[in-house]
């Protein structure tokens, strides 16, 4: 392939200013799922020019190329992560059935023009295709029974997508401070997606409890498209409560305190 490609690649550089063949947009979307159909179009003018082939090229390699003169014009090449609908794809449109996370990084659409001038343009777009993890982010290391002056060691870890989920921390509503956060390096497997995992290290202070009770909540992002939270509520065990509520008795909020109640709740964001 080399051999054929550099001679007109070369020649296209000495075709100077006013040359025709150009192509004038590319039409391909910035985001989208694993599993989602994918159409990509590419639009040019030949101006005079005839045209040998279009090309379209994942990080320098080809999935598609059409040539009108070839029969059958269109041809296919299997790349990680692209499924060109052969059935339905031509010059004008390119038809993924289905794309997963491999297929991220740069589209590159070239358009070559035939003898005598040899003309090409190229037109670049960028692609992020992403696996959301299968589960939300899941909290571990919570063991009470906590109160202030207590080290609060918990990790949050988010399963394995493309690309690695942001992972937050909620102290009562209010974000944790840098200082109390150890971003732990993800974990990558064999096919680039990517399980991430923090830590939030803190001295319970008097002013972390609010009523005795402190909400700890961690956040699992990936840009706008996927967010996810967990969330634990830890009780000061030494709380001796304020004025019980209506019904509840002093005694049975001891009990609660004494048994090192520890409950976790587990809910969902879905993604607007
Ligand atoms: C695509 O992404 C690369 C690397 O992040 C960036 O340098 C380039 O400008 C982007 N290209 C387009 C067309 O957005
Ligand atoms: C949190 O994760 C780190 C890194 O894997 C580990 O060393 C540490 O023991 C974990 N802490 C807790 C409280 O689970």
């Amino acid at each position: 392939m080399g051999a054929r490609w550099l001679p007109l690649t070369l020649l296209s550089i000495f075709c100077g200013a006013g040359c025709c063949l150009q192509i004038t947009g590319i039409k391909a979307p910035r985001l989208v799922l694993t599993g989602e159909r994918v159409h990509l179009s590419c639009s040019f003018r030949l101006d005079g020019d005839t045209l040998y082939s279009l090309t379209w090229w994942k990080d320098d390699k080809i999935f598609y190329r059409f040539i009108p003169k070839s029969s059958p014009p269109g041809a296919v090449f299997p790349l990680p992560g692209i499924t060109v609908d052969e059935r339905i794809s031509s010059l004008h449109q390119v038809t993924l059935s289905q794309v997963d996370h491999r297929a991220s990084g740069k589209l590159r659409c070239e358009v070559l023009g035939d003898s005598p001038n040899f003309e090409q343009d190229t037109m670049d777009s960028n692609i992020t295709v992403i696996a959301k993890p299968e589960s939300g982010p899941s909290l571990t290391g919570v063991q009470g029974p906590y109160t202030v002056g207590h080290l609060l060691l918990v990790n949050c870890s988010s399963p394995f997508s493309y690309p690695p989920t942001t992972l937050t921390w909620h102290i009562n509503g209010h974000q944790a401070s840098h200082a109390t956060v150890v971003q732990y390096p993800g974990k990558t497997d064999g096919e680039g997606l990517e399980a991430s995992w923090s830590g939030l290290h803190m001295c319970l202070q008097k002013e972390h409890f609010q009523e005795g009770v402190l909400v700890l909540r961690c956040t699992a992002s990936i840009l706008n498209v996927y967010k996810k939270s967990s969330q634990v509520t830890i009780f000061d065990s030494r709380y001796e409560g304020s004025d019980p509520p209506e019904g509840e008795s002093t005694a049975g909020r001891g009990t609660s305190v004494a048994t090192q109640l520890l409950s976790v709740l587990l809910f969902s964001l879905a993604a607007t």
